[in-house]
């Protein structure tokens, strides 16, 4: 189904349903998946619905602080516990038959255990033991600088190892302005909407598709770059890198042509967000040293999560509904105390360019949904799709940790990713999947 290195994969894993479920079990039962963000459930007892695969999983923060994630659904009769997409609760009871399970470290010995029973010295005979009936929770769950990630697999990995490369990358979204972890927060709640395409498209998109960009040419011509200007990246300034950090992730960064002046004006016309963004990008200059040569542009996270990393920073996931229809969920991030100006700058662009209503996710959306209706056919479910451009001219950028460059245009990244989905996929334990995840310090040594 997947020959990575000849660069060719079979449609028929787009469109197949007995594929689909492969995945589910193979890949979202296993990976490190992202779920939410800490500024979502910013006081206890606060908890938000999430996804991990198909199922939906409530993200909360308990009594003590800590976040938990659990499945949504009661130990009874399976109904959904959480049917608002978020809120605060002291104890999850299910609206069925009144069972409810609590998080909180006081009164229970493990998350989601089951504390109330309607009836259950009558009805029950006190015989039911509620220690049996708790909630089932993930078996790993990491806070990584604010961005919760969560697998079902108690023999994951843990999550820095799973990051292997992708860590400093993923930093550029995640820190606050001055580089030190968290301070930031999700502004304008979550946009989620569905695509009538395979999950797959979009990470494969945001890990490094730059030739996709004539699909956006109208975006260029009409002018929607951040700063509201014509054209979203400027070529004499920087040159896009092909970045390929390794165990299925990868990024597409822009590398500066001038050791002077790496940062890229990008907000002209609003002075003091361009003043912030300058500050933002020196300071980070100055603690990362050459890694930073690469200004993170967009990336993903093996399987489903991808992010923009420069300012503005967003995250996004993609959730599998079926082989042929993906949920689709989007956070803006800014620095919990930015000026109001850089937060109001960041709001504008957020609606203009991404979302549901963004310029470039329809151009993306109408992309990907035609392309996976048109292999559902018999005929065309038979062929493969080329992922060809650039095979055996990938070139390392020595300065550039755990990176590698073979210039504006390859599908290489692409590549990586089905790889790693054919190995997911191939049943390969965790020894063999991890077997050349190099931490960035490592390589440095
Ligand atoms: Fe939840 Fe019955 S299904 S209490």
């Amino acid at each position: 189904m997947v020959r990575a290195d000849e660069g060719l994969v079979s449609r028929s894993i787009f469109v197949d349903d007995e594929i689909f479920q492969q995945e589910l079990r193979q890949i979202f039962s296993r990976a490190w998946l992202f779920v939410g963000h800490e500024s979502l459930v910013p006081k206890p007892d606060d908890y938000f619905v999430s996804r991990m695969g198909t199922e939906s999983v409530i993200l909360t923060r308990d009594r003590q602080g800590q976040i938990q994630v659990m499945l949504n659904s009661c130990t009874h009769r399976g109904m959904k516990l959480c049917r608002y997409d978020h809120g605060n609760n002291r104890t999850f009871t299910c609206p069925y038959h009144g069972w409810s399970f609590s998080t909180d470290g006081k009164l229970v010995e493990r998350p989601g255990e089951l504390v109330g029973v309607p009836g259950h010295a009558t009805h029950y005979k006190g015989e039911l033991d509620k220690k049996q009936w708790g909630l089932k929770t993930v078996a790993k769950v990491v806070n990584y600088k604010g961005a919760i990630w969560a697998t079902w697999d108690p023999g994951a990995p843990p999550f820095l190892d799973y990051l292997g490369n992708m860590r400093l990358y993923l930093d550029a979204a995640l820190d606050h302005r001055d580089g030190s972890p968290g301070g930031s927060e999700v502004i304008g709640g979550v946009q989620k909407w569905r695509v009538k395409c395979n999950w797959k498209f979009a990470p494969e998109n945001f890990i490094g598709d730059l030739y996709h960009d004539i699909s956006h040419r109208s975006v260029d011509i009409v002018g929607i770059g951040p700063g509201g200007g014509k054209g979203r990246r400027d070529p004499s300034v920087s040159r896009s890198a092909i970045c390929f950090p390794d165990l299925g992730h990868g990024l597409l960064g822009r590398l500066p042509y001038h050791e002077e002046g790496p940062y890229a004006p990008q907000y002209a016309r609003y002075p003091e967000v361009e003043a912030y963004y300058r500050e933002i990008h020196e300071k980070r200059t100055r603690t990362l040293g050459s890694a930073m040569r690469v200004q993170t542009s967009v990336g993903t996270i093996f399987p489903n999560m991808s992010f923009h990393g420069r300012q503005p920073r967003t995250l996004a996931v993609f959730h599998p509904i079926s082989p042929t229809e993906m949920e689709m969920w989007r956070m803006y991030l800014v620095d919990k105390d930015a000026p109001d100006a850089v937060k109001e700058a960041a709001r504008h662009y957020f609606l203009r360019y991404s979302g549901p209503g963004g310029m470039t996710e329809s151009d993306d959306m109408e992309n990907w949904t035609g392309a996976t209706e048109a292999s559902m056919g018999t005929m065309s479910r038979e062929l493969y799709f080329n992922y060809q451009m650039g095979v055996g001219h990938a070139q390392p950028v020595p300065e550039i940790p755990g990176c590698a460059v073979n210039g504006e245009y390859t599908e290489e990244n692409a590549r990586a990713f089905y790889r790693r989905w054919g190995q997911f996929m191939n049943g390969r334990d965790w020894t063999q999947l991890m077997a050349r995840a190099v931490r960035i310090e490592e390589q440095a040594a």
